[in-house]
């Protein structure tokens, strides 16, 4: 049978602006900033690009070519920024590709990290009609699975407020309903049901799996190894905007875990900063993931000592830094945050001095899979610096007793436990 998605050699070129480090906004920033700001852009979407002066190109997506079978499911995988959602919206037809192409037969469907397809000053209901209408349904069809949309969202009560009221929790769930119920050939979702809870994460992916048993194509992104590996047959994974593998979904989760570039990427000096409150004072320079011993390792064994050298580079001169770690899944669910203020340590450093800090979190019980690492320098409370996800780390092997815990039964926790009659 001919492929329902057939891509060759997509590229997509951006064109990078220098002087205001603006992020282009995705749904997880209309989430948290209200509908309004979205709306704005969507109304004046060239009012940042004014008064820019330097322009440089990037490619997110470059020569990337692969087949999809009717029916397949496939989960999309990589690092972030290796162009997941570009390629995504591209096979949305919500962005056009720079050169190359995407044949799709049939009816596409989806929920992207942008343009959810939801107009935000029209009500549940409204989006629902209209979001049918964009796919071609009849509006005798749209109301065939009207309740089924709305009960699966759960969102009954709102069905007559403007989506733009909705919490970021409903709004997620709506367009999730909305595409997965109309019916489409080809369902994509985007990683976005990361916003849900995990009761409702777990209701998409089932209904994903009915949506993809039905024989219809399901294209998922996802941070969540588990999710995908349960969810998908195959696997696309793409690295720095290019395809590195296609196939079997066990063996591309694989190389991903094993690809040593998404482990200890250890010079964060020009690394974007998601904050800081006063001009450069200090800043972290480099980061490497060590054991116990201090030796530099890429991965742990669960139930070991987790350790990371931090090299903080000083401007000028300073003392009552207090370093701030934090602790993320690759889902971006936090684990920790520690705080070395709050361990009764502050550092200080001379003008123009690299100071290096050994953190080490005594025997971490992880279970196994991949999680990622922020930092932030503090004094007085206010950040010196702040860098997000600055290098993930592998933890890939239990080495305490219960060896065959199934976190899926068991919980995420893998604790030590000592037990004693009484
Ligand atoms: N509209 C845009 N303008 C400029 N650069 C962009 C734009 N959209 C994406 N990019 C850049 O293209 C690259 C690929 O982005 P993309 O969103 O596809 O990555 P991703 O794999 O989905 O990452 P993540 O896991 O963080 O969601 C990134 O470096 C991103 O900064
Ligand atoms: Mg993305």
């Amino acid at each position: 049978m001919p492929p329902i998605i057939s891509v060759e050699n997509l590229s997509k070129k951006y064109i990078l602006r220098h002087q205001k480090q603006e992020r282009y906004t995705t749904l997880r920033d209309v989430l948290a900033n209200g509908a309004k700001r979205f709306t704005n852009r969507l109304i004046h979407p060239f009012a940042a690009l004014e008064n820019d002066s330097t322009h440089e190109e990037f490619w997110a997506l470059k020569d990337v070519s692969f087949d999809i079978q009717q029916g397949d499911r496939v989960g999309v995988i990589g690092r972030n920024g290796a162009g997941k959602s570009t390629l995504l919206k591209i096979l949305s037809r919500i962005t056009e590709p720079t050169s190359g192409r995407a044949s799709i037969k049939g009816r596409v469907a989806s929920l992207l990290e942008v343009g959810t397809g939801f107009h935000p000053e029209l009500t549940g209901r409204e989006n629902i009609y209209l979001n049918g209408a964009i796919l071609g349904m009849s509006k005798a069809e749209i109301k065939s699975k009207f309740d089924e949309i709305v009960a699966f969202a759960d969102v009954e009560k709102f069905l007559d407020t403007p989506v733009k009221r909705y919490s970021s929790g409903m709004y997620v769930r709506l367009a999730f309903s909305v595409a997965a119920h109309l019916e489409p050939d080809i369902l994509i979702v985007d990683e976005v049901l990361a916003v849900g809870d995990a009761q409702f994460q777990k209701k998409c992916l089932g209904k994903m799996e009915e949506v993809g048993n039905d024989g219809r194509t399901v294209l998922f992104v996802s941070h969540n190894m588990a999710s995908i590996q349960k969810l998908c047959g195959n696997g696309i994974l793409l690295r720095d905007g290019g395809l590195s593998d296609v196939g079997a979904i066990e063996k591309v989760i694989e190389l991903y875990l094993s690809d040593s570039s998404l482990i200890g990427k250890e010079s964060i000096g020009d690394m974007p900063r998601a904050r800081h409150d006063y001009g450069l004072v200090a800043k972290f320079t480099n980061v490497s993931p060590v054991n116990g011993n201090g030796k530099k390792v890429v991965s742990f064994k669960s139930g070991e000592d987790i350790a990371f050298d931090l090299e903080i580079k000083a401007f000028e001169k300073v003392d009552g830094l207090s370093i701030v770690f934090g602790l993320d899944t690759y889902m971006d669910y936090r684990i920790t945050t520690v705080l070395s203020e709050e361990a009764g340590s502050l550092f200080s450093a001379d003008k123009d001095s690299l100071i290096s800090i050994n953190l080490k979190l005594p025997n971490l019980h992880l279970k196994p899979g991949v999680y990622s690492v922020t930092l932030g320098i503090r004094r007085n409370k206010l950040a010196l610096d702040h860098v997000v996800r600055v290098i993930s780390f592998e933890v890939n092997e239990i080495s305490t007793n219960n060896k065959d815990h199934d976190s899926a039964k068991y919980g995420d926790l893998l604790t030590e436990s000592l037990w004693r009659l009484l």
